[in-house]
């Protein structure tokens, strides 16, 4: 007979639960002693600042923005805001975050402090080191590389892309219009996927068939899950979260890009091998351009540099315009006169027919202004964060290094004191003496400073370009009563909660 188990008095399963106890008592002391040493140190520091937790978060909050599904990230700093404007601190277990709305302290801290953070993690599993994510001295020295490829000359050799595209999707719009409200969000996503692989990777989609819709899938796949991680708050815990199928779908479609990117490259380099020289013809995509600059100590991109600029991009872009795109659409379906002047404009600049080209884009100054008013209300980067490495002294406050900054850029987008009657939707705002007036970080849908958008010029001609051609050719109106109506779905950026609806009728 073998003897029974016994250990001070426990049998074997009492063991175990003993052992397991200790352990995630062990786990929670660890964290419990992080929190206290972050507190003890950041707490003086930013003493002055009034305290908001998600509890009194909770304070009331009667003009809190626009109409917004849910309780979420967007909905709780905007709820302080209201209740502690300027500025105030916020603890998420043991992380102080100091978000702040004040344009004299977007100033300081989108110049000063250029190093992202934790905000950032889940996109840095898709995007590595690209642009967006970067480690600061590795940003600089990038950032420093490309910007030149974003320059003017570069962006007009676009312009016909984008027009080819847009007649596309005139195209794919011709066909349900006068059906009553239709769901256009999909159709101008394939039009903005298709001139990121023309402009970016310079891939047609004639070579290539069904891999736009596989690209809009796996971008769909990493959006609906970091979405679902900001909006379920166990989620946030990544023992959870990477177990879950959202994150195995992430998983797979992020290498799925990165699979396709790979290929993309290693065709350009065969091509490049084979004809020796670049046909100098022939229009340049960004790759083009990033596989020939030297940086740094002449380093040229590696191949994994170039994949993560490349899905940086993709990233940044793809979401970004076709959000916008989608708001604009609806904000013109809202305001029927404001609408007419749009169209009035183009009719004088452009024509009913002609193609878009790049002489016209400056000149459709109402629609740009327009396209502004949209991004106030709807700034698709609601917020930006930014890790602190050093103390910050915004002049009123110092902030602790070892803290995040949040900027709101919704909140700011919405103050009364420099946007009167905010909710009012009004493009004349943008006349240039009414910006005069402004301080120049009362308005930052691109954000602000040497980190911000590097896409912010290439973006605005594509949307002209995109909605210069829907305009002219159909009437477009929307149910919604007021801007106040449109419910807004927030995650990592906020989108139209009911999908792009609108009802267009032929022209
Ligand atoms: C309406 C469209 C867009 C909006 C509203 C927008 C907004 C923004 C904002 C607010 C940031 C700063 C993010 C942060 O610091 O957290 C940013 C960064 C960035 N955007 Fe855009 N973006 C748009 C389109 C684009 C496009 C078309 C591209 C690419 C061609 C692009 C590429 C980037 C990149 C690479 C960064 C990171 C820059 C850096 O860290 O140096 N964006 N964008």
């Amino acid at each position: 007979m073998t003897p029974e188990f016994n250990f001070y008095g426990l049998n074997f399963p009492e063991l175990v639960l003993f052992g397991i106890l200790v352990y995630v008592a062990a786990i929670a002391l660890v964290i419990f002693f992080a929190y206290c040493i972050r507190y003890r140190v950041l707490c003086p520091f930013s003493e002055d600042l009034v305290h908001c937790t998600y509890l009194n978060s909770r304070l009331s909050c009667p003009n809190c923005s626009l109409k917004q599904s849910g309780r979420n990230i967007r909905s709780l700093i905007e709820t302080g805001i209201n209740n502690y404007p300027g500025i105030f601190k916020l603890w998420i277990f043991s992380k102080l975050y100091c978000v702040v709305s004040e344009p004299k302290y977007h100033e300081v801290v989108l110049t000063k402090c250029l190093g992202k953070g934790e905000l950032y993690e889940d996109i840095k599993s898709v995007i590595g080191h690209g642009l967006f994510t970067a480690p600061y001295d590795l940003w600089k020295k990038h950032r420093r590389a490309i910007n030149p490829t974003f320059n003017q000359k570069v962006l007009d050799a676009y312009v016909d892309v984008f027009h080819k595209n847009s007649q596309a999707l005139v195209g794919k719009l011709k066909q349900i219009a006068g059906e009553g409200q239709v769901e256009v969000y999909n159709l101008v996503l394939k039009c903005i996927t298709d001139n990121y692989c023309e402009t970016t990777l310079g891939m047609t989609m004639d070579d290539q068939p069904g891999n736009d819709v596989r690209i809009r899938e796996w971008i769909k796949g990493i959006f609906d899950a970091i979405s679902k991680r900001f909006l379920v708050p166990w989620y946030h815990f990544d023992v959870i979260f990477h177990s879950t199928n959202s994150a195995r779908r992430m998983r797979s479609c992020t290498e799925e890009i990165h699979r396709y990117t790979k290929e993309v490259i290693r065709k350009k380099r065969l091509l490049l091998e084979e004809t020796k020289q670049e046909d100098q013809s022939k229009k340049k995509s960004f790759l083009d351009h990033l596989m020939e600059i030297t940086y740094g100590d002449d380093s040229k991109f590696t191949e994994q540099e170039l994949v993560d600029e490349m899905n940086s991009f993709l990233f940044a872009s793809a979401e970004t315009v076709t959000t916008t795109i989608s708001f604009t659409l609806i904000m013109l379906g809202l305001h029927k006169n404001l609408q007419d002047k749009v169209l009035e404009e183009i009719l004088e600049v452009v024509g009913t027919t002609r193609a878009v080209d790049k002489d016209d884009l400056p000149k459709l100054k109402y629609l740009e202004m327009f396209i502004k008013e949209t991004l106030r209300l709807f700034p698709i980067a609601y917020i930006v964060g930014r890790e602190l490495h050093e103390d910050v002294d915004l002049g009123d406050y110092v902030l602790p290094a070892g803290a995040s900054v949040v900027t709101s850029i919704s909140a700011t987008h919405t103050n009364k004191e420099y946007w009167p009657d905010p909710y009012n939707f009004n493009p004349e705002r943008f006349l240039p003496e009414e910006v005069a007036k402004r301080h120049p970080c009362a308005y930052l849908p691109f954000s602000y400073g040497p980190r911000n958008c590097i896409g912010a010029k290439f973006s605005m001609m594509n949307m002209k370009v995109v909605l210069a051609s829907v305009v002219r050719k159909f009437k477009i109106s929307t149910s919604y009563g007021s801007v106040r109506d449109v419910e807004v779905e927030t995650s990592l950026v906020i989108k139209p909660k009911n999908g792009c609806k609108v009802e267009l009728e032929m022209r």
